[in-house]
């Protein structure tokens, strides 16, 4: 059988961490593929930086959006970022040839996720971005095929490492916010416009991917309510302390009476519950299916290794030709085969 072939377009941390890790794990990867997951091209915007890997038996392609193009390339990675931009052009590109699009985009899905679901379906290609949300903890699969049969009532936690870390940061040392952002900073994990990170944008775009993915709506990023924590002081924490409550930034999908509900705001957590535990640059997401009960899945939501191995584990399900729609299909165009459920739990 041929080997999947990828080309990589951006090689910062999460691209490098793809290299080494097909590297790494590539007999394992060809034995439960099925076949090898070979990178034939890649792109980035420095050449000669010292990325840690051995990058000179790939083919340098200096238009990053050219990629889609290449005619050895099944599928294409996007590490590129950004909502717009080169990033969309890319992933336009490469689906309207037919060809599978993977992607870390968090902003990208959140903003154009359904017209890129769209488009992958006319071409029969596969979009695929499991690393856009939680880094490492396989959430959209989880939701998207663990609890495919349920009917889900709501999705919540904690979507953004770098506000994590600065809260529990602040919760165990007594210190005040802009005293810890620094130290989150360093950890590598901010955006690269921190404020993403501390408004609640960031946390924002996950949820709108998540709330589509459990809700079988269109991500609906405009539509998400969102408040970061700029303004949590180390006495707002200790005062919840005192009353059995932990700060988390939380954003929480609900499918309730009025519609869907969209929220990222600093949430009181009863320290009962397992989210209140959660700590450091920690991701953490809860989902309740009408059969399957609650679900807690937990763990490095950023960092090459995690983000790494959900961008690689979607290129394994293309090269086992494992995709369906990206999204849920619209209710309307199932035709006469849809019966209506009957709400039984
Ligand atoms: N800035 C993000 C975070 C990176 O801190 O969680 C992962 O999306």
């Amino acid at each position: 059988t041929k080997p999947l072939r990828i080309a990589l377009a951006g090689l910062g941390t999460v691209g490098a961490g793809v290299v080494r890790l097909l590297e790494a794990n590539a007999a394992l990867i060809a034995r439960r593929a099925g076949r090898g997951i070979e990178i034939v091209a890649i792109s980035a915007r420095d050449r000669s930086k010292d990325r840690g890997v051995d990058l000179s038996r790939f083919e340098w392609v200096d238009d990053t959006t050219a990629l889609a193009a290449h005619p050895d390339a099944d599928v294409v990675v996007e590490l590129v970022g950004g909502s717009d931009g080169p990033a969309l052009t890319l992933a336009r590109a490469t689906l309207k040839a037919g060809k599978g699009f993977v992607t870390a985009n968090k902003a990208m899905i959140a903003h154009h996720g359904l017209e890129l679901a769209r488009a992958a379906e006319s071409a029969g290609a596969a979009l695929k971005f499991e690393a856009a949300v939680a880094g490492g903890i396989p959430v959209i699969k989880g939701l998207r095929e663990g609890m495919a049969a349920n009917e889900i009532a709501r999705v919540y936690g904690i979507l953004n490492g770098t506000c994590n870390f600065i809260l529990s940061k602040m919760e165990a040392e007594g210190r005040d916010f802009a005293d810890v952002l620094a130290e989150a900073q360093a950890l590598g994990f901010a955006e690269s416009d921190p404020t993403f990170d501390i408004d609640g944008v960031d946390a924002a775009h996950k949820l709108a991917i998540l709330a589509s993915i459990a809700f079988g709506t269109q991500p609906a990023f405009p539509q998400v309510v969102a408040n970061g924590i700029r303004h949590v002081i180390a006495a707002d924490i200790a005062e919840a302390a005192q009353l059995g409550y932990r700060i988390r930034l939380l954003g929480v999908a609900e499918d309730g009476p009025h519609g869907l509900f969209q929220r990222v705001h600093p949430h009181l957590v009863p320290v009962s519950h397992p989210l209140a535990h959660v700590t450091g640059a920690t991701n953490a997401v809860v989902a309740e299916g009408n059969f399957v009960g609650r679900l807690l899945f937990q763990g490095a939501g950023a960092g090459d290794g995690p983000t790494a191995s959900a961008v690689v584990a979607d290129l394994i399900d293309i090269a086992r030709g494992e995709f369906g729609p990206a999204f849920a299909m619209p209710a309307d165009s199932l035709g006469e085969h849809q019966a209506a459920d009957s709400g039984e739990r």
